[in-house]
């Protein structure tokens, strides 16, 4: 009888550590894996890994916004050599982030400044000239986050999105290699 009990204990732990690890596990799935999206014209998640460890470049902000520029070691090593001011194109290989979120002033500032709130979205654009042919080897997608679901998609449904929108205006600075931002001193 008190080995039976025993046994029974033995049975109840064992029961409880699988149930807690399920729990464990369970919510671990909760959060979206976003290495796995894909934008429709192929851009991937997954080629911009790592990339909020990546160094800053710049910061901007509009209206309702700030943003972080982010570099990966080829970007940053490309504007270190003087590109693009010195009419020279940024290597395959070269990618940037921009990460942009709400603002608000802070609360706890003794003086007016304003600072990050909610993510809104990521862009992203990477150089690879045999892929993107088309767009002057420059990949482009943007994933919108929506924070009730803490889940990421992307912006526009068509492949050619890319292309007809991000690409189409960052031809205004195609002789700057269609990037747009600065590297400052820092
Ligand atoms: C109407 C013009 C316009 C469109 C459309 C546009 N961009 Fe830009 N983009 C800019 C400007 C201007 C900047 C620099 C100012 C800033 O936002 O900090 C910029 C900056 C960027 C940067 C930082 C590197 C750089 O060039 O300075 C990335 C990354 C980026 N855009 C990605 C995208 C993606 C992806 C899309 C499409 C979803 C897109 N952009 C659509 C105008 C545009």
């Amino acid at each position: 009888m008190k080995q039976l009990s025993t046994n029974r204990k033995r049975l109840w732990i064992a029961c409880m550590a699988f149930a807690a690890s399920a729990l464990v596990a369970g919510a671990a799935l909760a959060d979206q894996d976003r290495y796995t999206l894909t934008a429709p014209n192929g851009v991937a998640f997954s080629d911009f890994r790592g990339y909020d460890e990546w160094q800053y470049v710049a910061v901007s902000t509009t209206g309702t916004g700030i943003k972080a520029i982010l570099g990966n070691p080829a970007m940053i090593e490309a504007y270190k050599k003087g590109i693009p001011g010195n009419g020279e194109p940024f290597p395959d290989g070269a990618a940037i982030v921009k990460i942009e979120w709400a603002k608000a002033p802070n609360p706890v500032s003794p003086y007016p400044v304003e600072i990050p709130t909610t993510l809104r979205s990521l862009s992203f654009i990477e150089k690879d000239s045999k892929r993107f042919p088309d767009t002057s080897g420059w990949g482009y997608a943007k994933f919108l986050y929506d924070p009730a679901t803490r889940t990421f998609k992307h912006d526009g449904n068509d492949p050619s999105f890319g292309k007809k929108v991000c690409y189409q205006c960052h031809t205004a600075v195609a002789d700057r290699d269609y990037i747009f931002t600065n590297y400052p001193l820092r």
